[in-house]
């Protein structure tokens, strides 16, 4: 199935242009660069996302809906569901085979999934090729800002008990999305896929802006109110009533800094505080604990 010109390209069932022996031609990019920070923030778009995956409808919902589906239309985002059974060989398309030394489950074996990536690798340029599984380095908005800045991603779902381990040698970083054990990488995939999505300028709309978001300022974000401003007896803050744009702003640092204290004392430990920030913390908890 290939749902084109959907936001989607599924490329199940067409076969790949070009695979298995034949090269494919490398896409023409250029851009003009001022300064070497404008080649950091300014990309050279579309980001160009493969998910390797035996279960490509799985990622359709999300990847049509919202943000994600809006940074498509805009061109800042080409997203590909690319079916792994479309590079077996063998006349049952088996991805999947039991391990060496015995025991449950079953593993990903390495042909299709290398053949997937040598088939992609070229298309862009210097893709990021990422493993999704638990054994990574755990994923945190850092991460995700570095992926934003580049022009290709690649994403490899495992399933079973994981992926043959000669297939590491052929990606450039693997990444778990926490300590616990999901059923695929898929859904580790599209945490990826949003978070960087939302991280590309011009993605998110000027009212949607990611650099509040929280852990991008290196604290957690302020609480947000909306109408009611009665809620079942429960008030919005003045302050946000009052019009009073420095106090509000005032305010939302405050909250940030103390909800930060509070909740990731970890993050809190690492943020980056000005006197300012300081003196607000003070003043809050002598207000609040009379010290
Ligand atoms: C059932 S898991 C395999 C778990 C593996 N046997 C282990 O104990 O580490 C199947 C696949 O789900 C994905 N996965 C599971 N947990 C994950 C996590 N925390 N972060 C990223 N991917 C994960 C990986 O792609 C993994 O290969």
């Amino acid at each position: 199935m290939r749902i084109t010109p959907s936001p989607v390209h599924l490329f199940r069932g067409w076969g790949y242009p070009g695979f298995p022996g034949v090269s494919v031609k490398r896409a023409q990019r250029s851009s003009v660069f001022h300064s070497p920070e404008e080649m950091n923030v300014i990309p050279t778009r579309p980001l160009r996302v493969d998910i390797v995956t035996l279960f490509p409808e799985m990622l359709e919902s999300v990847v049509s809906h919202s943000i994600l589906k809006r940074a498509q239309e805009k061109g800042l985002l080409d997203v590909r569901a690319v079916d792994l059974r479309a590079f077996t060989t063998d006349r049952h398309k088996m991805a999947d085979d039991s391990p060496f030394g015995g025991g449950a489950g079953m593993v990903m074996k390495p042909e299709p999934l290398v053949a997937a990536i040598e088939y992609l690798r070229p298309q862009v340029s210097a893709p990021r090729v990422i493993l999704t599984s638990p054994r990574g380095a755990v994923y945190n908005q850092r991460r995700a800002e570095e992926f934003a800045r580049e022009s290709h991603l690649i994403l490899l779902c495992g399933r079973y008990e994981g992926v043959d381990e000669r297939v590491r040698a052929f990606i450039t970083d693997d990444l778990s999305i926490g300590d616990y054990v999901l059923s695929g990488g898929e859904l580790a995939a599209l945490n990826v896929l949003d978070s960087v999505a939302r991280l590309i300028p011009g993605v998110l709309g000027k009212e949607e802006s990611a650099a509040e978001d929280s852990f991008t300022t290196g604290l957690l974000e302020h609480p947000h109110y909306t109408r009611p401003a009665d809620f079942r007896g429960m008030t919005v803050p003045e302050v946000l009533l009052s019009g009073h744009h420095a106090n509000v702003e005032r305010w939302r640092r405050e909250q940030s800094l103390r909800l930060t204290r509070e909740h990731r004392p970890d993050l809190f430990a690492s943020a980056p505080l000005t006197e300012a920030d300081r003196r607000l913390l003070a003043q809050w908890d002598e207000e609040n604990f009379g010290f």
